[in-house]
């Protein structure tokens, strides 16, 4: 069985930090999905792809030199900033919608786990698509206005200008178009764990999971 941890769940619940946490504590490594989904995101705003094109963003997506360790990089590019600038988040929902580019991507992502022998993989599809079979599946969730306070918080300090409401309705608009799509929309999987995070704090939130994975992961290979 391989050693993954899936963390899924909608924008801003955490999952990014807690993930990172996990990985740490126990020795993985991680790897941030949506990240993947806004570099191809970038790559098609850049060629001035349409963005209704499914199988022009699926050739993109194939194509483009996608690079997830030790930072992120298109085609050699540091896009670790500009994956996050507001003309990638504002379109990133609208190129993840297309099953010509979640194939590409999925497919990536299981080589990805399966090179390393595991490691903790968050997303929107992990437990449900991704990985049906890992062995322990952790759904993030937190309030509305929980959710737009932590993702306010995270554009300021990354000296992006962010109104709370403004973020609220972002995340409002990108949970609706993530959750009804067709292709593997964001839900917790049956055997999925969920954990609300709103009154938790960061750390309380890792050590459940930490604990969790202890449980459900065998010892390392
Ligand atoms: O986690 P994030 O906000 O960086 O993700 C950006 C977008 O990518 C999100 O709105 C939906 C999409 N996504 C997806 O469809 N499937 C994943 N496994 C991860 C992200």
């Amino acid at each position: 069985m391989i050693r993954v941890v899936a963390v899924d769940g909608p924008a801003g619940s955490g999952k990014s930090t807690v993930s990172q946490a996990v990985a740490t504590a126990l020795g993985l490594a991680v790897l941030d999905t949506g990240a993947m989904y806004r570099v191809v995101t970038l790559a098609a705003l850049e060629a001035g792809v349409d963005l209704d094109d499914g199988a022009a963003l699926g050739d993109l997506a194939r194509t483009a030199a996608l690079d997830l360790d030790g930072g992120v990089r298109l085609d050699g590019r540091d896009v670790r900033d500009a994956i996050r600038g507001p003309e990638v988040t504002a379109a990133v929902s609208r190129v993840s919608a297309h099953p010509a580019v979640r194939e590409v991507l999925v497919a990536r992502q299981r080589e990805w786990a399966t090179t390393r022998g595991g490691g903790v993989v968050e997303g929107r599809d992990i437990g449900t698509v991704v990985f049906p079979d890992a062995p322990l599946k952790i759904y993030l969730t937190a309030d509305e206005v929980e959710r737009a306070r932590r993702r306010q918080r995270d554009e300021t300090a990354a000296d992006r200008t962010a109104d709370v409401r403004t973020v609220a309705a972002d995340l409002a608009r990108r949970d609706r178009m993530d959750a009804t799509r067709a292709a593997s929309p964001l839900t917790a999987a049956a055997d999925a764990v969920v954990v609300d995070t709103t009154a938790m704090t960061r750390e309380e939130v890792v050590a459940h999971v930490v604990e969790l994975a202890h449980r459900h992961l065998g010892p390392a290979a």
